[in-house]
């Protein structure tokens, strides 16, 4: 068991190989936290690490301990109000108007394995010995309400896991106004935090910052964890790399608005707090009700941040994604959405499936456009049901055709919103999410059907799954594009209105939920305008997601590389698309497109139709390639070589378990003239191994220290043969037996 009482001390010692994380019952009956970092022995007492000190206008909360100030104390899950003035875990508003709070230790367990927070998205083990968890229970004898804070930790790997549960008991009604999922102290302030950040078309940019008195935070009021914020922070220590040093990594398993937030006191305490961003939240409870938050991972590492991001893709690979397609190999598919938008009929898109099939793609997807009258963006959203101008047949009829040519069918759909001008919104114009009596705010002409309402679910969920019932389909596109405005549910009561977007989100869960349980072999590709939703929560229930729309392969190196800070390279749907770029009119060579969407959920976009016969058959070697390697691709070791934030070349590679293969892919932004030599420096093959290494200019062999120590002599005239500016290549090695 990794979870240890010290009764005497009344200390818990949470450790595995990797990491500790020290939580003692304070004087005052709170929790505090004594050490979260590397491993270290275990111990009887830990208590010479609780400092306390008098301090001008420190304020203290107990009797007993009159020097231990909150404010200076670092805790577990702090509440505001007592003597800490910091940013609190949570917030109560009481029926006398009081928000203090006083949450006092009662008990805890300690079990093997991990429980389910269902109907909220969370990691999971397989076995009880995969992880221990702690679950203590604090008491706040004014209100009787129970506060239940759950950590988990896996047995092998640096993964420790919150969440926090309110369970009211007292007859008055009491409100959260904060609820999140965690706090963390830390006795310093020396790092820099690690943030995924951009706007449409350029999600997930790796921004760092160092740390500084006061608060800095990313988030979302969104109603979407969002294209602008990742629900992702990382502290790194400012010396810490790519592959040596600490980091502390934070993860949301959320899709809804967010907040993650570091404080620095001006004493040189760090909290982190991450969790529903408390804006627009009020949550009543009453007599016998509970609120359950999301849950939070954090990764330890000292491995620089590839270690921590080759656990979160271990975990969220393995143990946060499910089901039928969680370890099989993925679909190379073609999406028509830019070969077509939304001009199309049933001929053209069998004219661009036969040519599909004919290369060996394995699944064609029927993007925006199919239902209601929906021949732009403006119309039809909410209407479920075929459009039989465009395809005659409807989506059985296309459906058939596609599997008779050899190839599985998928589906968009983007089943969140609602048009005005559509069938939906004449019947239900109270299905929407709006304020009474004020502007609904445009964003592409479409609203957000309120998923708060078990009847909207309901309706939509009956219509989609009508669609898929009756036809052929398995895959499913779910799309969502556009964030909430005037949040209010016609649904609910005045006091409930702050519910909204957090019950919003639990129904898109709950739609979720209800088709893979009906259909629990189609895969599930999580989409919204590209990356406006792609998090942990989302993985859950949907094993890939649309990372982007920009679809340029050098675009795509920045937003592949921070995605793959936590995101698993399974889950990065990537997609060769036409020339010049659709976003960014750029030409790259259709290999170096292929090379980059190699290294996610592989695809193409575009109409084969237009490419030459020479242009046919690197699509077909390109094919041939991803189903080779997809596996290892997807479930090998992934390790990010050269930063594109950095400099003009990016470069990555994967490594299989046993390190007996790996892929090392290179890539050049703009060229250079005259250059200086180049050597390419790989990482993660055994030193002691005899490698081949061959790609179209080379073949030869090495061990795999001289791989890693000295690296691949690169000629500048292979990359200017394969485009020069936009240039690629890509390394194939293979573990030699003599
Ligand atoms: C946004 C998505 O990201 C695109 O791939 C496409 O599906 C469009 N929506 C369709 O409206």
């Amino acid at each position: 068991m990794a979870i240890i009482f010290h009764q005497q001390t009344k200390e818990f010692h949470l450790f595995n190989n990797e990491l500790s994380y020290i939580i003692e019952i304070m004087d005052n009956g709170q929790l505090g936290n004594l050490y979260y970092g590397k491993k270290i022995h275990d111990r009887d007492s830990f208590q010479h690490l609780h400092e306390e000190q008098k301090r001008s206008m420190g304020a203290s909360h107990t009797e007993s301990s009159p020097l231990l100030f909150l404010e200076y104390t670092k805790q577990e899950y702090p509440s505001y109000g007592t003597g800490d003035f910091r940013y609190p875990a949570f917030e109560i508003k009481q029926e006398n108007g009081s928000r203090i709070s006083h949450f006092t230790y009662v008990s805890h367990t300690i079990y093997s394995g991990k429980k389910k927070i269902e109907p909220l998205p969370a990691v999971y083990v397989e076995s009880e010995e995969e992880a221990d968890t702690l679950e203590i229970e604090l008491y706040d004898d004014m209100m009787q309400t129970r506060l239940i804070l759950t950590y988990t930790l896996f047995t092998n790997s640096p993964v420790l896991t919150r969440h926090a549960k309110f369970v009211h008991e007292g007859n008055t009604e009491i409100c959260l106004t904060s609820a999140l999922s965690a706090s963390v102290d830390l006795v310093d302030m020396d790092y820099e935090m690690v943030h995924l950040s951009g706007a449409w078309s350029r999600e997930r940019y790796v921004k760092t910052r160092k740390l500084e008195h006061g608060v800095q935070s990313v988030h979302s009021m969104r109603g979407a964890s969002s294209l602008e914020h990742n629900p992702f922070l990382a502290l790194k220590r400012p010396e810490t790399t790519e592959f040596d040093g600490e980091v502390l990594g934070f993860s949301l398993v959320y899709s809804g608005s967010f907040l993650a937030q570091v404080e620095v006191s001006t004493h040189d305490l760090t909290r982190v707090s991450m969790g529903i961003h408390p804006n627009n939240f009020e949550w009543t409870l009453n007599q016998g009700e509970t609120f359950q938050t999301p849950e939070l991972v954090m990764v330890y590492s000292n491995q620089g941040l590839n270690g921590m991001s080759q656990t979160y893709h271990q975990l969220y690979r393995t143990r946060l994604a499910r089901g039928y397609w969680r370890d099989r190999e993925r679909p190379v598919l073609l999406n028509n959405w830019e070969a077509t938008y939304m001009d199309f009929n049933e001929d053209k898109i069998i004219t661009i499936a036969k040519k599909a099939k004919e290369v060996g793609v394995e699944l064609f997807v029927l993007d925006d456009g199919w239902f209601g009258t929906r021949n732009d963006d403006t119309q039809g959203l909410g209407d479920w049901f075929v459009n039989t101008d465009k395809l005659p047949n409807g989506i059985r009829g296309l459906s058939e055709k596609v599997e008779e040519l050899g190839m599985k069918f998928g589906l968009w759909i983007e089943p969140e919103m609602a048009n005005k001008n559509s069938d939906l919104y004449r019947a239900h114009p109270d299905w929407l999410i709006s304020t009474p009596n004020r502007l609904d705010s445009f964003s592409r002409t479409q609203h957000v059907l309120d998923y708060s309402r078990k009847e909207v679910v309901d309706y939509i969920h009956e219509m989609v799954s009508k669609v898929i019932r009756e036809s052929k389909i398995s895959y499913i596109k779910w799309d969502m594009n556009r964030y909430i405005t005037e949040c209010y549910s016609h649904g609910a009561s005045a006091d409930e209105q702050g519910k909204v977007m957090h019950r919003y989100i639990l129904g898109v869960y709950d739609l979720y939920t209800r088709l893979i349980n009906e259909f629990p072999e189609i895969l599930f590709e999580s989409c919204s305008s590209g990356g406006g939703r792609f998090d942990p929560g989302m993985l859950y229930f949907a094993p890939q997601t649309w990372t982007s729309d920009d679809s340029d392969a050098i675009e795509r190196l920045k937003i592949q590389y921070g995605t793959s800070m936590v995101y698993p390279i399974s889950s990065i749907g990537a997609h060769v698309s036409a020339v010049p770029n659709h976003q960014i009119k750029r030409m790259t060579p259709l290999k170096t497109r292929g090379n980059v969407a190699y290294f996610g959920a592989f695809g193409y976009e575009l109409d084969l139709n237009t490419l030459t016969d020479e242009e046919i058959e690197i699509v077909r070697e390109q094919i041939a390639y991803v189903k080779e390697n997809r596996k290892l691709i997807h479930q090998g070791r992934f390790y990010r070589l050269l930063s594109p934030f950095e400099n003009q070349e990016t470069a990555w590679m994967v490594v299989s378990l046993d390190q007996s293969q790996a892929i090392a892919a290179y890539y050049q932004s703009l060229n250079y003239v005259n250059a200086s030599w180049l050597r390419f420096k790989l990482k993660g093959l055994d030193p002691n191994k005899k490698y081949k290494v061959t790609n179209e200019y080379i073949s030869h062999e090495a061990y795999g220290d001289e791989l890693m120590e000295i690296g691949i002599v690169i000629r500048r005239k292979w990359l200017n043969l394969e485009g020069g500016d936009f240039g690629s290549l890509i390394f194939n090695i293979t573990e030699k037996s003599d």
